[in-house]
């Protein structure tokens, strides 16, 4: 015979347990962990706010940004998905720094023998949704725009199109690039105006503009040499900065830049 279950709890308050207490691993020291905060169905401005958390030398930033959401304040909204520098979704300011918060080791920011304060706060130049979060979308309509993929004329090969190494070498720093918006969200001119591809757009437009299989280059360098194209860009080596994947982005804008100049790729 089956029964009904409640699923309605009968214990008293007192009976009931708490919310899960904070644990403080073995061998940690606090930090405080400064984020600026933003909702939008109550604020009309950012603040900041200040959470005290046990910290490990092993630790990653993203590690302590887990411990504010999963113990101290539930609505904290980042992203994160790899939590190992491959996806690209975690980029944030550290300490006014563009940065993936899961490569960046907490050994390397402990003050000795004082207390230690992060502040993390969303990258510039794209509107905030909420705390850490921000609207990808413009910066993933640059991307697009420069045509990122493979533009090959005529008929389809009957066999893998052949590169030899030298020519795949030529354009191996662009292939790293994990879209994390770093680059672009770290330069002035892109804050300045956000209609500028930025670099990131460019670093992938290098990709195929160079590549000996492709046959867009020249679609692309038009695309470019707009007025919101690799001209706008003042060389202040931010993006190069910024690079979680140590991609030469300057560089590679800079050979862009000669590559409409000179007509060769
Ligand atoms: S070039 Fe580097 S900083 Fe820019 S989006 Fe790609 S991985 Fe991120
Ligand atoms: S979470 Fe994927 S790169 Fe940091």
């Amino acid at each position: 015979m089956s029964r009904a279950v409640s699923s309605e709890d009968t214990r008293s308050e007192a009976e009931r347990p708490g919310p899960k207490p904070a644990p403080v691993p073995e061998g940690s020291r606090p930090v405080s962990v400064k984020i600026q905060r933003f909702n939008p169905e109550f604020d009309d401005e950012p603040h900041w706010e200040t959470f005290e958390v046990p910290a490990l030398p092993t630790d990653r930033v993203l590690n302590l940004l887990h411990y504010v959401k999963w113990y101290l304040d539930g609505t904290l909204a980042f992203r994160r998905s790899c939590a190992h520098g491959v996806c690209g979704s975690d980029a944030v300011q550290i300490n006014g720094i563009n940065r993936l918060a899961c490569k960046v080791l907490l050994k390397d920011m402990l003050a000795a023998g004082k207390q230690t304060t992060i502040t993390v706060a969303p990258i510039k130049g794209l509107p905030v949704q909420k705390d850490l979060c921000v609207d990808m979308e413009p910066f993933f309509e640059a991307f697009k725009a420069v045509k990122p993929y493979l533009i090959a004329y005529g008929n389809e090969p009957s066999r893998e199109r052949i590169q030899s190494p030298a020519d795949r070498e030529r354009f191996d720093d662009t292939t790293k690039c994990i879209l994390c918006a770093a680059c672009t969200t770290s330069c002035p001119v892109y804050w300045a105006d956000g209609s500028y591809f930025g670099p990131a757009a460019i670093v992938n437009a290098h990709r195929f503009i160079f590549d000996s299989r492709d046959q867009g280059a020249e679609e692309r360098l038009d695309i470019l040499n707009d007025v919101d194209g690799v001209w706008r860009c003042r060389t202040t080596f931010n993006c190069t900065d910024a690079c979680p994947r140590g991609i030469q982005v300057t560089k590679a804008i800079q050979e862009v830049k000669r590559a409409l100049l000179f007509k060769r790729v």
